[in-house]
């Protein structure tokens, strides 16, 4: 990987997008997307009126947005009901028959959904909670894995005002419940199990293990995908139902009528709260509303993936992460686009899995992860070359850095060479892409993630705020707000200040270290927090070290992140142990305590015993230091806050 950032640092290779792609293309020409850019920053107004006008509104919006930072309102004084953007609209049209979903599961079985099909299990779900009780406002949890169940989960709570939190299936049932009880969620959506890798992921009984201990929760409903042989699961009376009993159950007129009709909310109404990994210790409920968070999905898809109705357009994230709300659900269903959707992992049951389902499908448009390509690259180039991967058109890539190597593998293997890149740039935080090269507009340099999207105002930054000079690194920040932002953490709008909006005054600041060239692009070096991005996954060091600390063994705990070639960064951490105890064992004790706080994800790549951490003459963890030590590199910068030299000379010298 250190070799990936010098070539990233001597990157000048351009690749434009071909004559034929340009032409057929919604933005054709650099000088489009210029005036367009433009136009979003200086007659906002005028910019997402026309953007909004093939959304559904009951009430059309009066202004386009108000802000007293850090909060901000978009499209105020519009009233809609989300779902009939992403599914009633498209129902007098042709995609009324238009495969919405394609769902391929990890064994091979095929389902696909029309728009008409997936409106109509929308329909029934939705009802089905209202009789549940669930009424506007009142929290969902989702802890299901790949099925296209997920998303009429996340629609169905849409539709009648519901706030949806998806957690992602690879999370123990100590995450799932933290989650819950810190969102108050009456009803939990869930499974029996989940296909992974062969194996059956047993997601109701982790959730029966959390439900011992979330008061708020009065009902679960469990999805039948694997089926009582190879999944038994113990349905709790009075609490639990099938997710096909309930949904067949005649639904009161009531609740018929308001998921026929939905209502609709205010603009602001809250969509949704995902929870992310921020730089101290509990996870952040990031909250998402409706108006703004459509417009940034519905527009984003439109315009990044230049979707056609004859494309089959297949993004690879979990349905857990914001990729998959964004870019799974929300934004291509309201572009009412076929999406490909698939249960299980790459390497099942060979690293041949992808090319295949490309090819058996006839994937159009591709949009995965640096991780997962770096993965492929591994394996071996046999495995695309065994498929036709001719239908292809356009190759995305999101959620870390793509070193220039892994973008030229997946340009000349997997695009042949003539698939455009677009390489984006966004966060949990930013509810839709916020760099991107547009396709047919602008050419795109390996590594680079291009050029702001409508609306965004984006800049590097020195310490107090003034503007780097071209390539020069500092700190990315977003200077107004924008349609799809974050509008507070849930319960802690105290942390949403402090976290985001006080390094400087009145402007976002994302995490991230950047760089902008001469021609304006940036290049996004990463995190420059106490955040990790461990195989495209957001790790806060923090959250692995206080579930260390939580293990009897432990008397202190220090995470670091080490360049690795294949998840781009490794999670290391130093552990020093109380008294007596035995390092002998631990190791392995050490990773199945965080598999059981965090989720198997959160594993760490190393785990270093030490006597002592290094620490300032104040107390504080020196991680720059250990970061040095986790990295084999050498010690560079200041040392003497240093309380004890020795330290540091002890733990280079310690076995890892
Ligand atoms: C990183 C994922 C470089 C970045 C959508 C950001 C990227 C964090 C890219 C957000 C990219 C995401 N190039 N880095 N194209 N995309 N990142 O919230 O560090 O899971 O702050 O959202 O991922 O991760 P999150």
């Amino acid at each position: 990987m250190s070799d990936s950032i010098e070539s990233r640092l001597k990157e000048e290779r351009r690749f434009p997008p071909s004559a034929e792609f340009s032409k057929g293309a919604r933005v054709q020409s650099h000088a489009a997307y210029t005036s367009m850019y433009e136009l979003s920053l200086s007659d906002p107004e005028t910019f997402w009126r026309e953007e909004t006008g093939d959304l559904v509104f009951r009430t059309p919006w009066k202004k386009v947005s108000e802000w007293a930072l850090p909060h901000a309102k978009f499209f105020v004084g519009a009233t809609l009901n989300i779902t009939e953007s992403c599914l009633d609209r498209h129902l007098g049209t042709s995609a009324r028959t238009r495969a919405a979903i394609v769902w391929e599961g990890e064994p091979g079985d095929v389902r696909t959904l029309t728009y008409f099909e997936l409106h109509r299990e929308v329909v029934r779900l939705s009802a089905a909670l209202t009789d549940l009780g669930v009424k506007p406002g009142d929290r969902v949890a989702i802890y299901m894995g790949m099925v296209p169940e997920t998303a009429v989960a996340m629609l169905a709570c849409a539709r009648i005002g519901a706030t949806h939190s998806v957690i992602f299936g690879g999370f123990s049932s100590d995450a799932l419940r933290e989650r819950i009880n810190d969102c108050g969620a009456k009803v939990l959506l869930t499974q029996d199990g989940a296909w992974r890798r062969g194996n059956v992921v047993p997601l109701k009984k982790m959730a029966d293990e959390a439900l011992e201990k979330t008061p708020s929760i009065e009902k679960a409903v469990v999805l039948r995908r694997i089926g009582q042989e190879k999944c038994p699961v113990e349905m709790k009376q009075g609490r639990d139902v099938w997710w096909d009993e309930l949904v067949t159950r005649t639904p009161s007129e009531n609740a018929l009528g308001l998921a026929k009709k939905p209502a609709a909310f205010d603009a602001e109404h809250p969509l949704f709260i995902l929870y992310t990994s921020g730089s101290t210790g509990k996870p952040k409920g990031v909250l998402h509303t409706t108006a703004g968070y459509l417009v940034g999905a519905h527009v984003t898809t439109k315009y990044v993936f230049d979707l056609r109705e004859s494309d089959l357009y297949w993004c690879t994230a979990d349905v857990g992460w914001v990729t998959g709300h964004s870019y799974i659900v929300y934004g291509p269903l309201s572009c009412g686009a076929s999406c490909m959707m698939y249960e299980g992992a790459p390497n099942a049951p060979d690293w041949g899995r992808f090319w295949n389902i490309i090819e058996k499908h006839g994937v159009t448009i591709l949009y995965t992860a640096p991780t997962a390509i770096r993965a492929f690259i591994r394996a071996g180039d046999q495995w695309p070359a065994k498929a036709d991967l001719s239908s292809l058109r356009l190759l995305g890539s999101v959620g870390e850095p793509i070193n220039p190597e892994a973008w030229t593998w997946y340009h000349r293997v997997v695009g042949g060479g003539r698939c455009p890149i677009v390489d984006t740039w966004w966060q949990t935080e930013t509810g839709s892409i916020m760099l991107t090269t547009l396709p047919g507009a602008c050419y795109s340099k390996p590594g680079s993630t291009g050029l702001p999207l409508f609306g965004v105002d984006i800049e590097v930054v020195k310490d107090r705020g003034d503007p780097c000079k071209a390539n020069e690194g500092g700190k990315l920040v977003i200077q107004r707000p924008w349609p799809s932002m974050a509008r507070t953490l849930y319960n802690d709008d105290a942390r949403f200040k402090d976290a985001y909006w006080s390094q400087m005054p009145g402007v976002y600041f994302t995490g991230d270290g950047a760089r902008r060239d001469e021609d304006g692009y940036f290049w996004v070096v990463g995190r420059i927090d106490d955040v990790l991005n461990v195989a495209g996954h957001r790790i806060g060091t923090a959250e692995i070290e206080s579930a260390l600390v939580s293990h009897p063994a432990v008397a202190e705990a220090a995470a670091v992140g080490r360049p690795d070639d294949l998840k781009g960064q490794a999670l290391v951490v130093f552990v020093t142990l109380k008294q007596g105890q035995d390092p002998k064992d631990l190791k392995s004790k050490l990773a199945e305590h965080i598999d059981k706080e965090i989720g198997k994800f959160a594993r760490p790549d190393a785990i270093r015993f030490t006597d002592s951490l290094p620490k300032t003459r104040s107390g504080k963890i020196m991680r720059r230091l250990l970061k040095e030590v986790a990295s084999g590199a050498e010690t560079k910068g200041d040392t003497s806050t240093l309380e004890d030299l020795s330290v540091l000379a002890k733990l280079r010298t310690d076995e890892e």
